[in-house]
């Protein structure tokens, strides 16, 4: 079945998901002009539909169109903003047509009606997702001997076009390291704001997304416009309001201000994907849709349940002896984790964070026989293996460094700036992607690593490249570097299972996501902390993606004591590790934790799988007939979101049954016990 309609008097385009459409038309001039996204319209009615009028008639900034260029009475934010090589700079369209593939891609053709600049916008829709994904190729159709380069100064993915109303409000968040994914809600002031990442990856301090509301949503009800951008690297995401009719819209793309990019004649570049999403239902139905789309169309092994994780570096830190693995190796297998991971300070000289990072070899004081013989215990214990790297890294005091002062981000006659006392390997450079790959297809290899956690632990500075022509790609071509790089390395190595990680959530993105199996969200792994940061990386990133550890109390990072099932079920709203000082747990603490791992199996594949609600100081998840509850703050009914109005729940626990209409309106019984932060796991049944 076609999702994709064209009427040819018109040249009007219709694209259709399940619940929502999107229509866009191109002009008598040949720009592609936007016309509706939000509610289902059959093509008859959005050929009827006119477009917006900000090219023609009025003063408007934002001028609804599909891809906005610098030329004409254009005012709004470019985000396709191209400088030929005579200096000359804008676009005027010329249509050379469209194709439509599989009744699901389509591909519109455009060219500057003078230079020789080609542009193609890509669209994609699914059966079974109203997420619609956007990207855009830009060529240079010029020859090598007539024609200099093209200088790209800003190439987004897409801009999306809301209507506009009173009231409109943007979602996003902010952040920082030990910090991230807070929500923030506000109204959108009327003029242009910019989400960005300037740092080389898309950071801690605000998540490649924007959600645009007409102020009236709220977790359960209403309009939500959603985009996200799949993209690591830096990024920049304009939100234009304008007071003078024209739409909302919301541009996004990789790279950021005052960073270019030439193209020459025979080339061209493929932006990332910029999502979007209209739905009702409010934000929980959004993030939902964020969901399930994730899960069908980004992950590589949706399907497969996430293992309960130990980490060791809560617990020893830099001091990394095959001793004390062993010691918490045999305590983690004995709770019922599944796969032990052996964090940063394996390697080289790496018991600091002065040195080693480049030198990925096992440190020779601690492990004279290599991994092997750490490797095998843990296979007895009957867990998978797995490692900390962070190869787009090195510390000056490495032999890698010292080898290669040139394999960094530098530019010359600036200083090289240490943060973490570590420079950034310049992954934009195939001989420094080659070595990245050997070394970890090696390691990988030589022991059969499981998994790997793959950390990132500072931003660019003096990202230059010296000697390239156009050294600035390297903004670009890192990310590309880092994606080749993992691509390859699971190409090669089926079974291997990669996390994401940027010293925390840094870089928790649909462009990571596509390549790893989850992800690390804050080095912060204080349960009330938690909470937050999980609420705003649960806004877009489904559970099973979620990385979540059960440390020790008091927290190391926030002093804060907490009792253990609570910050037990705290993290098993995601994918349950634990990454305590096993060493240093009671009896009576290791009994229970046992205990708390084996309840969280039994309901790992509604959490992992399930239909996510967040509710107030609790998260219910849904799979087939079974429904799970974990709820902490005190006790109260809480009403249950989701339900079947006639459905009958049993209570696995104590037998007790519960109508579904009962549980949506006046709520779920909690009782949470007494104590310093009560909480509990609700487990019910469908009869
Ligand atoms: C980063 C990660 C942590 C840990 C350390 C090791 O901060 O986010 O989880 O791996 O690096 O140095």
């Amino acid at each position: 079945m076609s999702r994709i309609f064209f009427d040819a008097a018109s040249h009007t385009l219709l694209l259709t998901t399940p619940a929502t459409s999107y229509a866009l038309r191109i002009d008598a001039e040949g720009a592609p002009r936007h016309l509706h996204w939000g509610a289902p319209l059959t093509v008859e009615q959005a050929t009827a539909l006119p477009t917006y009028d900000g090219l023609t008639s009025s003063f408007a900034s934002t001028s609804g169109e599909e891809i906005n260029v610098e030329g004409g009475p254009r005012f709004g934010v470019p985000s396709l903003l191209v400088r030929y090589a005579n200096g000359a700079r804008g676009v005027e369209w010329h249509y050379e047509g469209h194709e439509i593939t599989d009744g699901s891609e389509l591909h519109i053709h455009l060219r500057d009606q003078h230079y020789p600049l080609g542009c193609t916008l890509h669209y994609a829709v699914h059966d079974d997702s109203d997420i619609i994904e956007r990207s855009l190729t830009v060529r240079h159709l010029g020859t090598a001997d007539e024609d200099g380069p093209i200088e790209m100064l800003r190439c987004d993915a897409a801009v999306w076009s809301i209507p506009s109303r009173s009231g409109t409000r943007m979602t996003h968040t902010v952040g920082q390291w030990t910090g991230e994914t807070q929500l923030r809600r506000t109204e959108a002031p009327y003029a242009e704001t910019t989400f960005t990442s300037r740092r080389g990856v898309s950071g801690h301090f605000g998540n490649p997304w924007l959600m645009v509301d007409a102020g009236d949503a709220t977790e359960t009800h209403g309009d939500v416009w959603s985009t996200v951008l799949a993209w690591s690297g830096s990024w920049r995401i304009t939100a234009h309001r304008d007071h003078t009719g024209g739409p909302f819209t919301v541009a996004g793309g990789g790279g950021h201000d005052g960073i270019s990019r030439r193209i020459q004649p025979g080339e061209s570049h493929r932006t990332p994907v910029f999502a979007g999403q209209f739905s009702q239902g409010g934000f929980g139905a959004a993030s939902r849709g964020w969901h399930a789309y994730i899960a069908n169309h980004v992950l590589p092994h949706p399907d497969e349940p996430r293992p309960v994780i130990y980490n060791s570096w809560e617990a020893t830190g830099w001091h990394v002896t095959p001793h004390g693995q062993r010691a918490l190796a045999d305590r983690a297998a004995d709770l019922g984790v599944e796969l032990f991971v052996v964090d940063d300070g394996w390697f080289g000289q790496r018991t600091n964070d002065r040195a080693g990072l480049g030198d990925w070899h096992p440190n020779p004081e601690h492990f004279p026989d290599g991994l092997g013989p750490l490797v095998d215990l843990v296979r007895r214990l009957g867990m998978g293996f797995g490692l900390w790297v962070e190869p787009e890294m090195t510390n000056p005091d490495s032999d890698l460094y010292r080898r290669h002062p040139d394999w960094v981000l530098h530019m010359p006659h600036r200083r090289r700036t240490e943060l973490r006392h570590q420079l950034v390997l310049n992954f934009a450079r195939e001989d420094v992607t080659e070595w990245a790959y050997k070394w970890l297809d090696r390691l990988v290899a030589q022991h059969t690593i499981d998994y790997l956690k793959w950390d990132m632990n500072r931003a660019f500075t003096e990202a230059g490249w010296p000697g390239h022509p156009d050294g600035e790609r390297l903004w670009t071509d890192h990310t590309r570097g880092v994606y080749a790089v993992i691509d390859r390395l699971r190409h090669a190595h089926p079974g291997l299972r990669i996390e994401g990680c940027a010293g925390g959530g840094g870089r928790a993105d649909l462009g990571m996501l596509a390549r790893t199996d989850q992800t690390w969200i804050s080095d912060n792994t204080d349960a009330v902390d938690r909470i937050t940061i999980q609420h705003g990386y649960s806004q877009i990133y489904p559970a099973r993606t979620m990385s979540a550890w059960v440390t020790d109390s008091p927290n190391p990072h926030t002093g804060r004591t907490t009792p253990l099932p609570y910050r037990f079920h705290i993290a098993m709203t995601g994918a349950l590790g634990i990454g305590g000082d096993l060493s240093h747990w009671s009896q009576p603490e290791l009994d229970e934790a046992r205990e708390l791992v084996a309840l969280y199996k039994s309901i790992r594949p509604v959490v992992q799988f399930g239909r996510q609600y967040r509710l107030e100081d609790a998260v219910q998840y849904m799979a087939d007939d079974r429904l799970v509850v974990i709820a902490w703050g005190h006790d109260r009914d809480l009403p249950l979101n989701g339900l079947s109005l006639d459905d009958v729940y049993v209570d696995e626990l104590t037998g007790a049954e519960h109508h579904a209409a009962n549980l949506l309106t006046r709520g779920l019984p909690l009782h949470l016990g007494g104590g310093d932060r009560p909480s509990a796991v609700v487990r019910l049944t469908k009869q």
